[in-house]
């Protein structure tokens, strides 16, 4: 059995000229920043940052924020080199397929569905809550019957069948939207640090590091971290608290990595991925930072709203405007995120599909927009069950894990494909290979043993689904497998 086939570089890049799969080059390196910040910026400032500062870091969640900026920065520059080399549709699963193997690339493929149909549906949830705290604010109420959370999300529902819609019309047309809204949410983002400075009380840095303590709730071993079961000593707070908070607010930066998705969209894909991924990132991590502090620094930790916590801030300094504002340009923020992952989750179904790894059919493109329609109402689909029927609160840390599986996988993969592929043109290039790759699949690999068992337990789950669907099926039919393919032309450059 040759699950460890491998895909050439080469025709990964042919297959882009197939007129019937074909995406426009049309997007800029401002577009892929704005588009990464789009992205990255939504639930995990706006919900998370507060909920996990409150019961399991305090205002140490600044180290977990810096710790996994850190995990997250290694991986992008592994992304960079990878999608400046192999700038196809796709990202990491495509990138594997090339080094790694298929099996390896369906892994990671189906990591990054669940990452970004997940993450959506995650984002979805908070969007529809933000709505109703908005709503709240300005003084009409949501009807109850409609529910929110535990019965089915209307909200929720509706936003996602709206930006299905816009993903399935055209990814410039969903650009342009998102750019408007990317800037309402740096305004707001923006808005709280300069805002939030003046009320900051330096006695609530006090302690920096709360004490550890035993996590609340926490005794059963599902709900435990894996390192600290494998350690034997479950706590909040303290220095284990940091990591574990860490592996949770990593879901803040999510996205970086979908800019690498629209390679093939790029105009200039060697020279604007590297900038895009780097660039979105780097501005999120002091936003982050600046959130960070002056949440902490204006609420004692143990007193945050772990549900809302920018808003209420506000709302207890008696500046009710502001926290309308605010919720606002969360649900206005966190609009484009729910719209770039779907776009994301599209991207990579869309590559599978073109390797017949599921069905060819789905992947065609409408010569009228040039997206995959079909396939975009499937993944919205998707997405707006999930988000619409399960409990909110439930699914971050199965995204997290995914996409530090991912993350993993890609560190590891570019040490191989310099060895493999010395002769491909780089325009990126990781410092210090292989050290800094290794460094990075270690980091990611730390976060993923601070997740708790259960989550282990899910993932462990969705990774025996993914094997069934791939030997039912993608090996099967794989197009490498079966050595169809469209005539690979020559694209080895030689580095200056
Ligand atoms: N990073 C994205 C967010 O925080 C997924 O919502």
């Amino acid at each position: 059995m040759d699950v460890l086939r491998t895909k050439s570089i080469e025709q990964s890049l042919a297959d882009t000229e197939d007129p019937e799969f074909q995406l426009k080059r049309r997007l800029t390196a401002l577009d892929l920043t704005v588009f990464g910040v789009g992205v990255i910026i939504g639930a995990g400032i706006f919900t998370l940052t507060g909920r996990v500062a409150q019961a399991y870091a305090g205002p140490a969640v600044v180290f977990s924020f810096v710790l996994a900026a850190v995990c997250c920065g290694l991986a992008a520059l592994c992304y960079a080199e990878f999608s400046s080399t192999v700038p196809v549709s796709g990202s990491a699963y495509t990138f594997s397929y090339a080094t790694l193997g298929e099996i390896v690339a369906w892994i990671i493929g189906w990591d990054l569905l669940l990452e970004m149909m997940l993450g959506a549906s995650v984002v979805a949830q908070g969007w529809a809550s933000y709505f109703e705290t908005f709503l709240n604010q300005i003084g009409v109420a949501w009807p109850e019957h409609l529910g929110y959370g535990d019965r089915f999300n209307l909200a929720a529902f509706l936003l996602v069948a709206l930006l299905t819609a816009l993903v399935a019309y055209g990814i410039k047309e969903s650009l342009r939207v998102n750019l408007v809204l990317v800037g309402v949410k740096l305004f707001i983002v923006l808005f709280v640090i300069v805002a939030g400075i003046g009320f900051i009380n330096k006695d609530n840095y006090h302690p920096f590091v709360p004490k550890g303590q035993p996590i609340e709730g926490n005794e059963k071993v599902l709900h435990t971290p894996l390192l600290q079961l494998i350690t034997g000593s479950p706590q909040a707070y303290g220095v284990a608290g940091i990591m574990f908070a860490a592996s949770l607010v990593f879901f803040a930066y999510i996205g970086f990595d979908v800019v690498a998705t629209t390679a093939e969209e790029a105009a200039n894909p060697q020279r604007d991925l590297p900038r895009g991924i780097i660039g979105s990132l780097v501005i999120c991590t002091i936003l982050y930072v600046a959130v960070a502090l002056v949440i902490t620094g204006m609420v004692k930790y143990s007193d945050i709203n772990p549900d809302a916590a920018l808003a209420s801030a506000f709302i207890d300094r008696g500046k009710d405007g502001y926290a309308t504002l605010i919720s606002a340009g969360a649900v206005a923020g966190l609009t484009t995120v729910v719209m770039t992952l779907m776009i994301g989750a599209v991207r990579v179904t869309f590559a599978m599909s073109r390797d017949n790894l599921l069905p060819t059919a789905i992947a065609r493109t409408s010569p009228k927009t040039g997206t995959p329609v079909l396939l975009s109402v499937a993944i919205g689909a998707v997405v707006a069950v999930v988000a619409s029927v399960t409990p909110v609160g439930k699914l971050e840390e199965m995204v997290n894990i995914g996409t530090l599986t991912a993350f993993f996988l890609v560190s590891l993969s570019v040490p191989v494909l310099r060895r493999n592929r010395g002769d491909l043109a780089r325009s990126f290039r990781v410092p210090w290979s292989p050290w800094l790759p290794w460094l990075s699949a270690l980091i990611c690999l730390f976060l993923m043993i601070n997740l708790t068992v259960e989550t282990w337990l899910r993932f462990l789950i969705w990774m025996v689904i993914g094997f069934v669907i791939y030997f039912a099926y993608g090996y099967r039919h794989s197009r490498v497998g079966r050595g169809i393919g469209i005539p690979a032309r020559d694209y080895s450059r030689h580095d200056e």
